[in-house]
């Protein structure tokens, strides 16, 4: 078996094409926390592609969700990250590729070169349906452009909501500014969440872009926990504290951005975007290994126990991207690659591609990175949407 994994006794096992190759139980040490799966799923296999087991995938047109490739590269991409072995394949309703992915999996399911139970596939549910009964209906939606009768993993993609109008993924007024949607209700939200896994429509549920917060808050009603937190981290914005709450409460990481998404200039993020393949401590190393940077990056998250989705659309660095399980970095070099975590600051997703005074991420943000913001939550504590007094 390519590229898929298990947990066994608690500790992550990963197979890829150099052989079996697993990670002690020191390094996993919240070897629970990976057993989401199992969790989640009382009666099925514990699959997860973890590590280097990931392709992102974006959408085509520029928006605040993608990145500048056509479908048809999209799909040679996709073909090529299968072909190498990936299996885990993160998407979502706004990335608007859903069709395109749909298409690929269709081509190498009905083929029989791979197995729907060997493939990990995660979709998002989109601000617009950021409601109870959002959720089905965007569920649904996205199982139908996949061509699926199930995903892996659904997350909802961000604490906050948009008002639904017309098809848009972002409604937004005359002026410009997002349509907030500030009776957004995490609780209930979730409650349908839970619904989806006991549909069979999803595997295991999870979250997006919260903070603890607002973590803490779905947990103190759930049922079945999030079995995941997918959230901007690399070497810069390591995340620290809340990858130490994740364990604490047994929620497995996904890092996006793991590289520092430098292709999404003027999209992501307002401010210029460093380089952090550039970095000399990360060249450095990478030269003595003989390794590229990017997978310098990529293997001390992996070795942080999360999981990271690089997203390219070029062949070799696809590739490249794969090969991080057949090295191990010293404690010497984790050290020295942990010190460059600048915290908040480091942050490059910062949201402000929303409009608007009321921008729901700008507030998130600003609730994320200060201890005490200003950020207040609207019906006294209910979860709902963010208003910020500044
Ligand atoms: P490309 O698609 O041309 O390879 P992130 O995953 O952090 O969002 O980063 C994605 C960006 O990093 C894309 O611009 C991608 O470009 C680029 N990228 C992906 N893998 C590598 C790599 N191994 N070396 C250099 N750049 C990479």
């Amino acid at each position: 078996m390519v590229g898929c994994s298990e947990v066994v006794g608690g500790v992550l096992v990963l197979w890829a094409e150099s052989g079996l190759w697993i990670e002690g139980e020191e390094e996993w040490e919240w070897g629970e926390g990976v057993n989401w799966c199992a969790r989640s799923l009382p009666d099925g296999p514990a699959g997860f592609a973890s590590g280097c087991n990931q392709f992102r995938y974006r959408h085509q047109i520029p928006s605040p969700y993608s990145q500048r490739s056509t479908p048809e590269e999209l799909e040679t991409a996709l073909e090529t990250a299968l072909e190498e072995g990936y299996r885990h394949i993160d998407t979502a309703y706004v990335y608007q590729n859903e069709d395109a992915i749909g298409r690929v999996l269709s081509r190498w399911l009905s083929a029989g070169k791979v197995t729907r139970d060997e493939l990990f596939i995660v979709t998002k549910l989109p601000p617009v349906g950021n409601r109870p009964e959002g959720v089905s209906k965007y569920l649904g939606r996205s199982l139908k452009s996949l061509g699926l009768d199930y995903v892996d993993l659904y997350l909802v993609h961000v604490p906050y909501g948009f008002k639904e109008k017309d098809e848009e993924l972002t409604p937004t007024a005359e002026d410009g500014s997002v349509l907030l949607d500030n009776d957004t209700d995490h609780a209930a939200i979730w409650k349908a969440m839970e619904e989806e896994v006991t549909k069979g429509r999803t595997k295991a549920i999870g979250l997006s872009n919260f903070n603890e917060k607002q973590i803490e808050r779905v947990l103190k009603g759930a049922v079945l926990p999030p079995a995941n937190l997918q959230v901007e981290l690399h070497i810069y914005f390591q995340q620290r504290r809340l990858v130490e709450f994740c364990k604490k409460h047994d929620i497995t990481v996904c890092a996006y951005s793991p590289l520092g998404s430098r292709g999404t200039a003027g999209l992501l993020s307002s401010k210029e975007l460093p380089d952090l393949m550039d970095n000399p401590v990360v060249k450095e190393i990478a030269e003595r290994l003989s390794r590229t940077p990017a997978q310098v990056l990529l293997r001390h998250t992996v070795q942080r126990g999360i999981a990271v989705i690089p997203k390219s659309t070029n062949k070799d660095r696809i590739r490249q991207n794969f090969k991080v399980l057949d090295f191990t970095l010293s404690d010497e070099d984790v050290s020295k690659l942990d010190a460059l975590d600048q915290g908040p600051v480091g942050r490059i997703v910062d949201f402000s591609f929303f409009k608007g005074e009321t921008a729901a991420a700008y507030l998130l943000n600003k609730e994320r990175d200060k201890e005490n913001s200003e950020v207040v939550w609207i019906n006294n504590g209910k979860l709902t949407g963010l208003i910020v007094r500044y």
